[in-house]
């Protein structure tokens, strides 16, 4: 029998600006991996639903995670036909070592998807940087950039739910109008409206105590400028200045001076630094998604891998709302839309 063709994208040449559908990227076609080739511990699975990540080097395969179903196991853990989320890079099957993968355990009204959404990466992404760095106490005013994206929906929900004034930042007003009604948000602000500047001084009239920062540039120096008294600054990302040299993350900082003035406490992290108390974190997340204390929403691109470079730069032009994944395989049609 012929081996199955399958695609794969590497990266073809470094963006300048945006990434160029058809220049970024280049898809690969070859042989899919096969059962035969898996040593202990390992297993093969086929990709469903994938989220982008870069960077990586020119001619590398591109990084992301993807929710997949196993397709044979040399690994006493896993069975055959199991859902695991695991970091297959932008490719239809893969093999994944035994450190490579967790196994997909979705607790009652969860969706597949919520598996690399809530209460995966993402989710973690918020719960830890919200609660262990930004430490949101009643009555705080918590203040989210990209707060209509993956991370910023969930970490503006868990603020709301610990009691804070909540102002989210996003690109459209139509994002904004979700995040105020249907998330609940006090404020949404439109970075891109000629008023932002005074919107912004004006949605944080006692200061900012929490500052979430998944943007970078410009909208952080505003935040800087309207710090409270021992704000946190929890710096999760900066994606305005991922993919341009000539305006970094850190361009247009010049309030950098009020950490010191206003003794701010600003810290990165990267969500695997939480990574022995992960179970902690979806247990709570499982259960304000269960209770409807937590909402999602996934923009997803259906039409196979070769939608991934198309999908990838949505997130640059902020043309996704919450989780932004590609579907490589829809998930019933592949099991049968059998549960866990
Ligand atoms: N530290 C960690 O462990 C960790 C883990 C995962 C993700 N992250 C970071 O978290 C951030 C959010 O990631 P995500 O996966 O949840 O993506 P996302 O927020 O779902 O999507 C990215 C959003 O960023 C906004 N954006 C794009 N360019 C922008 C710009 N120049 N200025 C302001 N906003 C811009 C867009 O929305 P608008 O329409 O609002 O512009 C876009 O929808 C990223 O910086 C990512 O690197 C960090």
């Amino acid at each position: 029998m012929a081996a199955r063709e399958i695609q794969t994208f590497v990266l073809a040449e470094r963006p300048t600006g945006n990434v160029e559908v058809g220049k970024t990227f280049k898809m690969e076609k070859g042989p899919a991996p096969t059962a035969d080739q898996l040593k202990d511990g390992e297993i093969l699975v086929e990709a469903l639903y994938a989220l982008l990540r870069s960077p990586v080097a020119i001619g590398e395969k591109m990084r992301g995670a993807s929710v997949a179903k196993v397709l044979a196991s040399k690994n006493a853990n896993v069975k055959e036909g199991s859902l695991v989320t695991g970091f297959t890079g932008w490719t239809e099957v893969a093999i994944l070592g035994d450190k490579q993968f967790e196994v997909v355990e979705l607790p009652e009204g969860a969706e597949v998807t919520d598996a690399l959404g809530v209460l995966g990466m993402t989710g973690l992404t918020a719960y830890f940087g919200l609660l262990r760095i930004g430490k949101p106490q009643k009555g705080d005013t918590v203040v989210v950039s990209g707060a209509a994206g993956a991370t910023g929906s969930v970490v503006a929900q868990i603020a709301k739910l610990k009691g804070c004034r909540v102002v989210g930042i996003a690109g459209t007003d139509d994002k904004c109008a979700w995040l105020k009604s249907d998330l609940g948000l006090d404020e949404a602000l439109n970075y891109k409206s000629p008023t932002f500047k005074a919107d912004f001084a004006k949605a944080t009239p006692d200061y900012i105590n929490v500052y979430y920062d998944n943007v970078g540039g410009e909208i952080l120096d505003l935040a800087l400028a309207r710090a409270a008294f021992r704000a946190r600054f929890v710096m999760c990302g900066s994606i305005s200045g991922y993919n341009n040299p000539n305006k970094e993350a850190s361009a247009g900082i010049k309030n950098l001076f009020n950490v010191t003035a206003q003794r701010i406490h600003m810290e990165g992290f990267i969500v695997f630094d939480f990574l022995a108390d992960y179970a902690e974190g979806r247990r709570e997340l499982s259960q304000w998604l269960a209770d409807g204390s937590l909402k999602r929403k996934a923009t997803i691109v259906k039409g196979g891998l070769q939608q991934a470079e198309q999908a990838f730069s949505h997130l640059f032009e902020g043309k996704n709302t919450g989780k932004l994944l590609v579907e490589v395989k829809p998930y019933e049609a592949n099991v049968g839309g059998s549960r866990l």
